[in-house]
């Protein structure tokens, strides 16, 4: 497993824990804005020209693919803005000290922030639809725990979909849901099951941070829009990417999926290159309390 890159390390005190914080959280070039709640949960269903949209296996099977063909080397193990943003709210919050925080990390790719809120003295819940990703995070988790250097959080990993790991847990609630970078993959009817299911899923005071492409991250250098579907859904130019289309999110998309079931909403705009040595992507970020 490739070492951290440029980590800067803080100590911060929850409680009688110690933690430690790889970078500081929140040092990106956020911007802040505070927005009012929207309206409540709308009922999904099917939307017109869904056959536009990539199905889940087309998405898992992409996704299989990038795994294969570069493993951790994908974004390494520095973590997202996003992950970023939720730490420095959960420990910035006033939790009691000997609380266990349970966060669920959905789409967790190989599980670069995962391992990261481990660190920090979390317990991560893995979720991935690939299984080549969740036995790389499951690779990483253990090298970690090999590595010498106390872990105070722990990780489970599970390939599969939210709903039956969440079953499995017989109601017990988490702390923060989390996911970072994967609802622009997903149709309407996906985007708002998942986002009803993972708050239907969160304790009370508990956090809700996600991350997607924003539209500001249309490039017509190398995307192009779906017919029909301008401004919502862009596809990339080059065929070697067919399956990876774009469903670019909104302030307006995110409120209107998760509605009057969040407080304290905010959001913020920021950058993450799309791979390693690869151009920046543009983020909406979104962080609420239920
Ligand atoms: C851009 S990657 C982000 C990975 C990770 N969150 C990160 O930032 O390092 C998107 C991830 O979402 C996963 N994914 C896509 N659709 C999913 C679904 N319906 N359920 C669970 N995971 C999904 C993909 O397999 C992939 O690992």
């Amino acid at each position: 497993m490739p070492d951290e890159v440029s980590r800067t390390f803080c100590e911060a005190r929850m409680g009688s824990t110690k933690r430690r914080i790889v970078g500081q959280p929140g040092q990106s070039a956020f911007c802040y804005e505070v927005t009012p709640m929207g309206a409540k949960f709308a009922t999904p269903s099917p939307q017109p020209n869904e056959s536009h949209v990539p199905d889940k296996s087309r998405i898992a099977k992409t996704w299989q693919q990038y795994y294969d063909d570069r493993g951790h080397g994908l974004w390494g193990f520095s973590p997202s803005p996003t992950a970023r943003t939720l730490a420095e709210a959960l420990l910035n919050g006033n939790r009691r000290r000997s609380e266990r925080v349970e966060i669920v990390d959905w789409g967790c790719g190989y599980g670069r922030d995962s391992l990261y809120f481990v660190e920090l003295g979390f317990d991560v819940i893995g979720i991935d639809v690939s299984t080549k990703a969740i036995a790389l995070a499951r690779a990483a988790y253990k090298q970690r725990q090999k590595s010498g250097v106390p872990l105070v959080g722990s990780a489970s990993f599970h390939a599969g979909n939210m709903r039956s790991v969440f079953r499995s847990r017989a109601g017990q609630k988490v702390c923060a849901f989390f996911s970072n970078r994967v609802l622009h993959l997903l149709s309407e009817t996906d985007f708002r099951q998942a986002t009803r299911e993972a708050i239907r899923n969160l304790d009370q005071d508990a956090y809700f941070c996600v991350s997607a492409r924003s539209p500001d991250d249309f490039n017509p250098a190398v995307m192009e829009w779906m017919p029909g579907k301008e401004a919502k859904l862009a596809k990339y130019k080059d065929s070697a990417r067919d399956g990876h289309e774009i469903a670019f999110v909104t302030k307006e998309r995110l409120l209107g999926a998760v509605g009057h079931n969040l407080r304290d909403t905010s959001f913020l705009s920021t950058t993450e290159p799309e791979r390693v040595g690869s151009q920046d992507t543009h983020l909406l970020v979104m962080l609420g309390r239920t």
